[in-house]
């Protein structure tokens, strides 16, 4: 069987990472969340007080960026890698609320955004991939043979990040996860580099009301006729 580049774009908790893993294991793929480079990179301009509710000092970041060494290491006890920022393990510290609240506004640097498309684009240069973001079909890997588009409303994805939320025990409420929902679909869709937009040749999936086995089959289905093609 070829390999293939598979991108999976879309909104925040549209469930992208879940489908993207479970793709990565059937095809023994490798699998890259890229969500989480962005978000290492937010935990380190938070760490270094670079970034706080009314404040971002930009340049002092770009200024940082060297200094930024971001890894994936995989576990094999998870089953897929874990994001390590400057050789710590930091899977847990980057998924907080507080760090949601803050990745859109570092993901809008250009320069934030080169530094990581260039990693990414090294890590797919071998295909076998399975990589979800914002940007992936568009910019990453605009000659992926499968390009995915979820999509959910937001009040789903809101439910279920705060589901997500409440079993880690981080206390918050629904509204305020839901806000963080919408002020981030808003900054991705408008931001001037490489806002999140569906690419003309991607295949668009709204799971609102689809179960995770469903959209697994579907997807899969997909792959298996891109295959033959290519
Ligand atoms: O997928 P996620 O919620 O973990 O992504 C965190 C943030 O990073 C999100 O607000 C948008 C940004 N992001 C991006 O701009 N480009 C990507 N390829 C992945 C994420």
């Amino acid at each position: 069987m070829k390999n293939i580049t598979i991108a999976i774009d879309g909104f925040s908790s549209t469930g992208k990472s879940t489908l993207a893993k479970q793709l990565a294991k059937e095809l023994a793929y490798v699998y890259v969340d890229t969500g989480a480079m962005y978000r290492a990179v937010a935990l380190f301009a938070m760490n270094n007080s670079l970034i706080k509710a009314d404040f971002f000092d930009k340049k002092a970041l770009i200024d940082s960026l060297p200094k930024i060494q971001l890894e994936f290491k995989f576990n094999s006890d998870l089953g897929f890698a874990e994001m390590y920022l400057n050789g710590e393990n930091v899977e847990k510290q980057i998924r907080t609320i507080e760090v949601s609240s803050f990745v859109s506004k570092v993901a809008e640097v250009s320069e934030v955004r080169s530094k990581l498309v260039e990693q990414q684009q090294e890590m797919g240069k071998n295909k076998a991939i399975v990589m979800d973001g914002r940007d992936i079909g568009t910019v990453v890997f605009p000659d992926a043979e499968l390009k995915i588009f979820m999509t959910a409303s937001a009040e789903t994805r809101a439910q279920r990040r705060f589901d997500e939320l409440q079993q880690k025990g981080d206390n918050v409420s629904y509204e305020e996860v839901l806000k963080n929902v919408v002020e981030r679909d808003y900054i991705d869709t408008h931001r001037e580099d490489s806002p999140l937009v569906i690419a003309d040749d991607a295949i668009e999936i709204d799971n609102s009301y689809l179960n995770r086995e469903e959209q697994f089959a579907a997807v899969l289905e997909l792959v298996n006729e891109v295959v033959k093609t290519v």
